[in-house]
């Protein structure tokens, strides 16, 4: 392999390395002139053509050949001739080629429960690389609720990006200024979706007040609102009431905030959105209650996303009782990891289209970050680590167990997120004309997870030991081949801001149906002067 060039190795020394059963952790630096045998990686020039494999997108999979040039897809079609010597060729025999994963929700660098998440933009990505993702949408967070500064900052955060990613926005207050500065982040910064949290009282938490005009105004945006959706007066309550009981631990965070105060508030956002007649998409969904509220929604034609993430999917709250606080604060996430028997259910409704798209909410604090709780649970950081275990997990979990097929499988990790936020197809399908995001996937491999082997610089996992089928063995990020034989090659700054335009295809025909809502009221009637 090629010597890393020092400033590269420093940054990633401390990270180390690779999430599979691979042995050795190498990196290479990329795009360097001191690239070699393994850090072959190549330039937004290079041309690859990866052989025999079977193309997985989210409207079929067959056996056929990609051709690549310039960072973009130029052919998919069977047995593609080798052409001449500058050609690289990938041998995919036996293997799944299928559109690198997209991940709709992920808070690296953010500044959160007075600390910052100690994944940044650069080793978040070197996470999210070597476990095939290849882009991942981030929340900007205003700075004292303005929109313009939140945006300028996450810009530098973002300034050692390593691969594609995009922005939400988070909405924190209202104002005109809001209002306006909504409009600007739209039409001139590519930004498709606002945010707005239920729970966090007396930091990021909105009223119903707020979220009402939010929806309005992302509804005339033709922008996605989206909700944490918890109630956030009652789980302060329920905070005061644990402290009062004398539980000051991990447990005291699921026990503070059960299930019904995600129901609850999911169904009121559902509501509002209803009122409105504007899409809303729930960001993590971690119960059967608020999984329920959105299938009633949905069966009753009302246009509701779910994205549940990867935690809440496999893992159950039984850790939050650990005796060792380390173990049980790296679970603590809101909404909670729920008892045993939601995260099936959940599942099950991946399968069936009730919840439509895998997000991770990956938001990473070490062991002393989360010690700051260590006597009282409200202090320790809300947060778990995904980005780099998403892809493999839904794999194991759900293909290999025969619960989705590998078509869905593409659907729910990249296309749906892509076709949510209007970047469809040129991200989330391997088509002529698309983005060079490519993963090889071999179902014959396994993998062994924990902090020992991954990218992310927390030292701790949740899921840790955690054994599956299914590897993936190489990811190819805008043409460029990223991670091979657990090998990462990647460069900071080398990422680029993907833009996305409003009116995406949950919005059509909204028009539509406003214009048989304003004909259905039969109104105003016209009447005489009451006689006085
Ligand atoms: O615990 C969590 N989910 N931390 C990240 C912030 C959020 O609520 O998405
Ligand atoms: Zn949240
Ligand atoms: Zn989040």
């Amino acid at each position: 392999m090629a010597t890393p060039s020092r400033a590269l190795l420093l940054l990633l020394l401390p990270l180390l390395a690779v999430a599979t059963s691979h042995p050795s952790h190498e990196f290479c630096a990329a795009g360097g002139g001191d690239s070699g045998a393994g850090c072959s990686g190549g330039g937004d020039g290079a041309r690859i053509l990866i052989k025999g494999g079977t193309v997985v997108n989210a409207h079929r999979a067959e056996e056929a050949d990609v051709y690549i040039e310039d960072g973009v897809v130029v052919a998919v079609r069977p047995n593609i001739p080798v052409g001449d010597d500058n050609v690289r060729v990938i041998d995919a025999t036996g293997k799944y080629v299928m559109p690198g994963g997209i991940d709709p929700h992920t808070h690296l660098a953010m500044e959160f429960m007075g600390t910052v998440t100690i994944d940044d933009f650069f080793s978040g990505h070197a996470a999210a690389l070597a476990g095939g993702t290849t882009m991942h949408i981030d929340f900007v967070i205003p700075v004292n609720g303005n929109l313009t500064a939140g945006l300028e900052s996450y810009k530098q955060k973002a300034a050692n990006a390593a691969m594609d990613y995009g922005f939400h926005m988070a909405i924190t207050k209202w104002n005109d200024e809001v209002a306006r500065e909504m409009e600007v982040m739209v039409k001139e910064h590519g930004i498709n979706s606002f945010k707005f949290f239920m729970a966090y009282k007396g930091s990021l938490m909105v009223t119903d007040d707020l979220l009402l005009q939010g929806l309005q105004k992302c509804k005339s945006l033709g922008a996605l609102a989206m909700v944490h959706a918890e109630n956030g007066d009652a789980v302060a309550e329920g905070q005061q009431r644990m402290i009062d009981l004398g539980i000051t631990g991990p447990e005291g965070h699921a026990l503070s905030r059960p299930p019904i105060l995600e129901g609850e508030a999911t169904a009121r956002a559902i509501r509002l959105a209803k009122f409105i007649n504007t899409p809303l998409y729930v960001v993590h969904v971690m119960s059967i209650d608020a999984m329920e509220e959105i299938a009633k929604a949905k069966r009753e034609g009302q246009r509701v996303i779910g994205e549940p993430v990867v935690s809440g999917l496999v893992l159950d709250d039984s850790w939050l009782w650990d005796p060792d606080f380390t173990i049980a604060s790296k679970y603590v996430m809101s909404p909670p990891i729920r008892e045993v028997g939601h995260g099936k259910a959940l599942q099950a409704a991946l399968s069936s289209g009730i919840l439509q798209l895998v997000g991770t909410d990956h938001c990473t604090f070490n062991s002393t970050q989360k010690a700051f709780g260590s006597d009282d649970f409200r202090k320790i950081p809300n947060g778990v680590n995904g980005l780099e275990e998403r892809m493999h997990i839904i794999w194991d979990s759900m293909v290999e167990s025969g619960k989705i097929s590998i078509t869905d499988y593409v659907r729910v990790t990249s296309t749906e997120c892509a076709k949510i936020f209007n970047i469809y197809p040129r991200k989330g399908a391997i088509l002529e004309g698309s983005d060079a995001d490519i993963i090889i996937l071999n179902p014959e491999r396994s993998f062994v997870m924990g902090a020992h082997a991954h990218h992310s610089r927390s030292n701790t996992n949740v899921y840790e030991g955690r054994k599956g089928k299914g590897m993936v063995e190489v990811t190819i990020s805008r043409g460029r081949v990223v991670w091979e034989d657990g090998i990462l090659n990647i460069a900071p700054g080398s990422g680029r801001y993907v833009r996305m335009q409003p009116f995406g295809y949950v919005f059509d025909g909204i028009e539509k149906s406003d214009a048989a809502y304003r004909a259905s009221l039969r109104a105003p009637v016209q009447r005489g002067k009451a006689a006085a």
